[in-house]
């Protein structure tokens, strides 16, 4: 697998630095985004430390002009790894009358982010490998964005996260089947709880939770692989499509007596 440049979203933190920093070495230019100056910034310079030439750009996902011209302004990329992305539950009604609740706020942020967020990444960056070269093995690319278990099922824990998930993983998974005629190869990562600071301070157990570098490994063995959806742990994820059969009364009825679908349980959303 040809990575000589390398571009990736949410760097700053969790998987993305993760991620950054098992890739970097000499003759491999970084791209790193992210919005924390001063985390952003370990994360460079633990990749300069390394040999990596790094390239740290501050920015959100959610402005398509700014992406735009970041990916564009690249001249190549071998793989791009679209890790941005925020999460958020539900929250305790001011009346028990009114029952559980994502504030409009939430739900747009976590759209904005997780599905228009990779979208903004992901388009320009199919331009990008479009206008290039394929290299000996016939590839153009890697594009390769985060979706979760969570988007496998309709959790009332997480609504607008599950529901921006699901986007994601069935635009990679099916534009991925159109892209490799072109030697564009596209990956979803269908991960489970993975021990990043997205879910330090989740209130409940959190079964199956994988630390961070072993999902990193994970990650770029699928693509080294060529792997379209890739997915861990697979029990939690066979056990999820299965949920996802049954009628919905009765996956409801499960999914709300789950420790991790009440509300109040999740960090509030940064919407900073
Ligand atoms: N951890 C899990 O259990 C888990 C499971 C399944 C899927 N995922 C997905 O994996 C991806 C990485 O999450 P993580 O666990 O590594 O979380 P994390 O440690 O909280 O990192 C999230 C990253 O996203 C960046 N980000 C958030 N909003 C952004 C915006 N508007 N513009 C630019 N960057 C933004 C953050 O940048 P700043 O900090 O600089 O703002 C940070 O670098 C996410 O898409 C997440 O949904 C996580």
């Amino acid at each position: 697998m040809t990575l000589n440049s390398v571009l990736i979203t949410g760097a700053s933190s969790g998987m993305g630095r993760a991620l950054a920093c098992a890739l970097a070495r000499p003759g491999r230019r970084l791209w790193l985004g992210g919005r924390d100056p001063a985390r952003l910034d370990a994360t460079a310079r633990y990749c300069a430390g390394q040999g990596a030439e790094v390239h740290a750009t501050l920015g959100d996902v959610t402005d398509s002009h700014a992406m735009n011209t970041w990916v564009r302004g690249t001249n190549g990329l071998d793989l791009v790894l679209a890790c941005a992305g925020v999460t958020g539950g539900t929250h305790v009604a001011p009346s028990p009358d009114l029952g559980p609740y994502e504030p409009e706020a939430q739900v747009r942020r976590i759209f904005e982010t997780d599905l228009t967020g990779v979208l903004n990444t992901v388009l320009p960056a199919l331009e990008v490998m479009r206008g290039q070269p394929r290299g000996d093995d016939g590839v153009r690319g890697r594009i390769c964005a985060i979706s979760s278990v969570a988007g496998l099922v309709s959790f009332p824990g997480t609504p607008s996260y599950s529901a921006a998930k699901a986007a994601v993983d069935r635009f990679m998974v099916a534009s991925g089947a159109n892209t490799r005629k072109a030697g564009i190869l596209l990956s979803s990562v269908v991960c489970g709880f993975v021990d990043t600071p997205m879910v330090a301070r989740n209130a409940f157990p959190m079964p199956g939770l994988t630390d961070v570098d072993t999902a990193c490994r994970r990650i770029l063995r699928g693509l080294a692989r060529n792997e379209r959806r890739i997915v861990f742990p697979r029990w939690l994820a066979l056990g999820s499509r299965m949920m996802d059969l049954l009628p919905i009364r009765v996956a409801e009825a499960y999914y709300l007596r789950q420790p991790s679908g009440a509300p109040g349980t999740m960090p509030q959303t940064d919407l900073s």
